[in-house]
């Protein structure tokens, strides 16, 4: 079949789709939701068989969903209309729901329903459930759906769900003098990515997102305070006391300050970066790296086995998988800490929903906006930081080191992962293994000491030129990664860890010696530090020089500024 995707953005539910259709030999172009006249336009260009539409934020024009079968995904389940369909049922703390594929019409989301799949639902962020349980459930409905088309509407037991108008601010408000610590953290978790949920930190208005439980022992060690005041600090998270105990809030966006129109609008960053002045003021409650997983921070490392057999796994739960300099500082620490424990295998779990994005372009451009400092001197601190964590996982011979995917990783964070001895990653993974969407970035983690020696010069040109995303079984019979195995979620980390174990039972010494081997004689052919000079050399160009395409890009990828044109890798039916 010929499929047009017709998308707000290329976001990850749309990778996939765009993955698990060509691979079943569809043929798939896309073009993103921009005006109903492009829309109609792609259309006549690619004549499509169907239009799917992952995510939409608009109406399709009638003459398109007239013209052929439109297939539209809604995060909810049958009957559920409207457009905060995920963040409505994560504040209403329902214990199912669901995605649905219906057949556009006339009315909103309303369309004959043609497929869909229910999932139980887990106290998680609406962004972490859209990612997996949306997604997942969301590729397998529409594949059915694909299947349907033409034929009548799919069969439904019950229809539970109803019209709901947009989640306003006002619905999901916090109440600090009553609401205790579940409420507060379902609520910051209905709007967390976007919109976020509106309140105040430090009495300035903001938005919180990227919340966490506090343990009994956290609050005990913190100072005392009435509801709602922030009392303490935890890397760039801040804990705040609630009506029965507390939580950490991770990130935050202030609201515009009454400035000049050009000021320019303030970004979602890292609590502590956010109100750095009142954050210095308050007190660090430090936790060792290793401990309870129940005691939150970004960090966490523990060990499995029998001495002789044992694996060290460190987690990394960067929001959105972006690694700031002071967090890839963090985690070069903590796997310097981990090469100090006698384990056999060193499983890198990076965070459930990303493995990692790489350099975190908020905190660099939120440099641009500091005095003294600049984007271009950030983006360098941070890039530095992020190949020095590269370098720790490379020169780390004396063990056997794995990636295991538990989600998306992109440009600098899929180089990270190919860091390790082996990259596992459960199906629903999809690896953005390029940076030049990042206006033309060169990229570095020494990518280009990993990707060759994975799937060779050619290929590993290829895939940097054509900068599509790649499906983990793509990614697998590529050789980009080793293998994959599962649909994700505990299931994939309860075999990662059992598949780690048994590893680490064997006798690896051969394996190790080949290993140091191999790194010795890589290092004698061309050593790491040049390779490092040679790609920084080329980030400098793109930091400092004369061309402002990477700045550019930024800008538009942190204000989430909407896309004029559909890039003409993706539009295939705009290349001829
Ligand atoms: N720095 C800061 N924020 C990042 C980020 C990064 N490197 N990568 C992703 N994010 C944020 C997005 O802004 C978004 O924020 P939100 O919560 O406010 O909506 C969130 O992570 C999810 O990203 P999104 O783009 O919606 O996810 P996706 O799964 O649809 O797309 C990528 C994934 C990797 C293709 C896309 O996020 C991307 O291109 N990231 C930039 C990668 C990059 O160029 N890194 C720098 C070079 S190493």
């Amino acid at each position: 079949m010929r499929i047009l995707l017709l998308s707000h953005s290329f976001n990850s539910l749309t990778q996939r789709l765009h993955g698990e259709l060509g691979r079943r030999g569809h043929v798939v172009s896309v073009e993103l939701d921009i005006a109903d006249s492009v829309t109609e336009e792609a259309v006549t260009l690619f004549r499509p068989d169907v239009l799917v539409a992952p995510f939409l934020k608009r109406r399709i024009p009638e003459s398109v969903w007239r013209a052929l079968p439109c297939l539209v995904v809604h995060p909810g389940i049958p009957g559920d209309r409207g457009p905060s369909a995920l963040d409505r049922a994560v504040l209403r703390g329902e214990a199912e729901w669901g995605v649905t594929v219906l057949q556009a019409d006339g009315e909103f989301d309303a369309g004959p329903v043609r497929a869909w799949r229910g999932f139980p639902m887990r106290e998680a962020a609406k962004g972490s459930l859209y990612r997996h349980e949306v997604t997942c459930g969301a590729v397998e409905a529409v594949l059915e759906a694909i299947g349907l088309v033409g034929g009548p509407p799919a069969a439904l037991a019950a229809l539970r769900g109803q019209p709901w108008p947009l989640l306003r601010q006002a619905e999901r408000a916090i109440d600090w003098a009553r609401h205790g610590s579940a409420e507060v953290l379902r609520r910051i978790r209905s709007g967390d990515g976007n919109p976020g949920l509106a309140d105040a930190l430090f009495g300035q208005a903001c938005h919180l997102f990227d919340a966490h439980p506090v343990t009994p022992a956290a609050l005990a060690a913190a100072p005392p305070g009435a509801p709602g005041e922030v009392v303490a600090r935890r890397a760039n998270a801040l804990l705040r006391r609630t009506v029965d105990g507390g939580v950490w809030i991770g990130h935050a966006r202030r609201a515009p300050t009454a400035g000049p129109p050009d000021d320019e609008p303030p970004l979602k960053l890292p609590a502590t970066d956010a109100f750095t002045e009142q954050a210095a003021a308050l007190p660090e409650l430090p936790v060792p790296l290793r401990r309870d997983a129940g005691e939150w921070d970004e960090l966490h490392y523990e060990e499995l086995g029998p001495p002789g057999a044992r694996v060290g796994v460190l987690a990394f739960e960067f929001y959105n998988g972006a690694m700031s300099t002071r967090q890839c500082r963090r985690l070069r620490d903590a796997l310097g800490e981990a090469r100090r424990r006698d384990t056999q295998v060193l499983l890198l779990t990076g965070g459930a929903d990303f493995f990692s994005n790489g350099i975190h372009l908020n905190t660099i451009e939120a440099a641009a906006q500091r005095e003294g400092d600049s984007a271009a001197d950030e983006s360098m601190r941070n890039i530095e930081a992020i190949d020095d964590v590269a370098l720790e996982i490379i020169s780390m011979t004396d063990r056997v080191t794995i990636a295991a995917m538990r989600g998306n990783a992109g440009a600098g964070g899929v180089f990270l992962a190919l860091a390790a001895d082996e990259v596992w990653a459960h199906e629903g993974v999809v690896l953005n293994a390029h940076y030049r969407n990042m206006g033309n970035l060169y990229g570095s983690e020494y990518w280009t000491y990993l990707l060759p020696r994975r799937i060779g010069p050619e290929r590993a040109q290829a895939l940097m030129h054509e900068r599509l995303p790649l499906g983990a079984r793509a990614a697998a019979e590529l050789g980009l990664i080793d293998v994959t195995f599962g649909s994700g979620g505990a299931g994939f980390l309860r075999e990662t860890l059992a598949r780690a174990q048994a590893l680490a039972g064997q006798n690896l010494i051969s394996r190790l010696a080949q290993k140091q081997q191999r790194r010795a004689a890589d290092e004698a052919t061309k050593p790491l530090a040049e390779y490092r000079r040679e790609e920084l050399a080329q980030m400098h160009r793109n930091f400092y020089g004369f061309d402002p395409s990477y700045h550019v890009a930024r800008y538009h990828f942190v204000h989430k500024l909407a896309h004029a044109w559909t890039p003409r890798h993706l539009a295939v039916h705009r290349k001829q």
